[in-house]
């Protein structure tokens, strides 16, 4: 899977659920780095590009690499007259209508549905414990979420002046991590950093200090009490922690300044959701500093020089 920008870090997500579920490996890359590495292609790998615009440079370079050395191009795209559809075997158009502001939110959502309906099609032992209708509901449940703007813009009043802000999570919650980071740095202009939890304590734990925000996302019971307890190490040092979960953590709830609880819904649904109040607090973060949303300083919607 290669893609640029958000559609690199939805494949993060895809690469979780059809490995672990839908058992295949997946190696995902970012198209500016890939095709330079000359990847060996075996004839029986499908290569994904999953792009917003379908106009990408390299995230068409690297399809154009593809061509003739993987059995078949899949690509994942927004705009079904693009390059990157027109030059691929199969496209999977994600439908979410134009997206005006420069920063990716409602293609991200779309990408992450489209990658798990190929999950799905992929997962012949029925891994993955979720269903069509489920899916189908995906609207509704983004509605509800919806609902959390208000604690948002509060939190967000917090925050929006300090310099650093760390995200953190474990598997998804790590590759939501990665986009909620990016989407507060496009537009508000803050550093921030997105980490695998457990990561911490081999270099970054040494940045944190009395008010540093943490924001952390907790969307698996699984890994639940492992990231609880790398919560409990970063406020042991005076973070300050925003915590975005489902009614069931209770532990995460209890010890965090902040926490932001997701409607009831199915754990994989849950991931998905999770990216809106990220969204929303980049939205938040930079609407209190002035800035402008939908058009950044020095940002483009579509890059199409290498
Ligand atoms: C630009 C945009 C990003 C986007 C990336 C990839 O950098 O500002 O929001 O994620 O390109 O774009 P694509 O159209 O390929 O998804």
């Amino acid at each position: 899977m290669v893609a640029c920008g958000t559609a690199h870090y939805a494949c993060y997500v895809a690469k979780y659920w059809i490995e672990k579920l839908a058992k295949i490996p997946v190696e995902i890359d970012i198209a500016s780095e890939f095709r330079y590495r000359e990847p060996p292609i075996e004839h029986a790998t499908v290569a994904i590009f999953v792009s917003q615009s379908g106009e990408t440079a390299d995230t068409l370079a690297a399809l154009r690499y593809c061509s003739g050395r993987a059995e078949k191009i899949i690509s994942i795209v927004n705009v079904s007259t693009s390059s990157i559809a027109r030059e691929s075997d199969e496209v999977l158009e994600i439908h979410a209508g134009p997206e005006i502001g420069v920063a990716s939110t409602k293609a991200y959502l779309g990408m992450l549905v489209g990658q798990l309906l190929l999950a799905k099609h992929w997962d012949s032992a029925n891994k993955l414990d979720v269903s069509f209708d489920e899916i189908a509901e995906l609207p509704k449940l983004i509605e509800e979420t919806m609902d959390c703007e208000k604690q948002i813009k509060d939190i967000s009043e917090k925050i929006y002046k300090k310099n650093d802000i760390y995200f953190i999570g474990r598997g998804l919650d790590y590759a939501l991590a990665a986009e909620g980071a990016l989407k507060l740095k496009e537009i508000s202009y803050l550093h921030a950093e997105a980490l695998a939890a457990g990561e911490l304590k081999h270099g970054t734990l040494a940045l944190i200090e009395d008010g540093t925000p943490i924001i952390v996302t907790a969307s698996q019971n699984h890994l639940l009490d492992k990231t609880t307890s790398n919560v409990q190490e970063v406020i042991a040092r005076g973070a300050y922690v925003i915590a975005i979960g489902d009614n069931q953590s209770e532990k995460l709830e209890n010890i965090s300044d902040e926490y932001v609880t997701l409607p009831d819904s199915n754990e994989i649904l849950t991931t998905v959701i999770s990216i809106i109040p990220l969204q929303f607090i980049a939205y938040h973060v930079a609407n209190l500093n002035g800035e402008s949303i939908d058009q950044p300083r020095n940002l483009a919607k579509s890059v199409t020089v290498e």
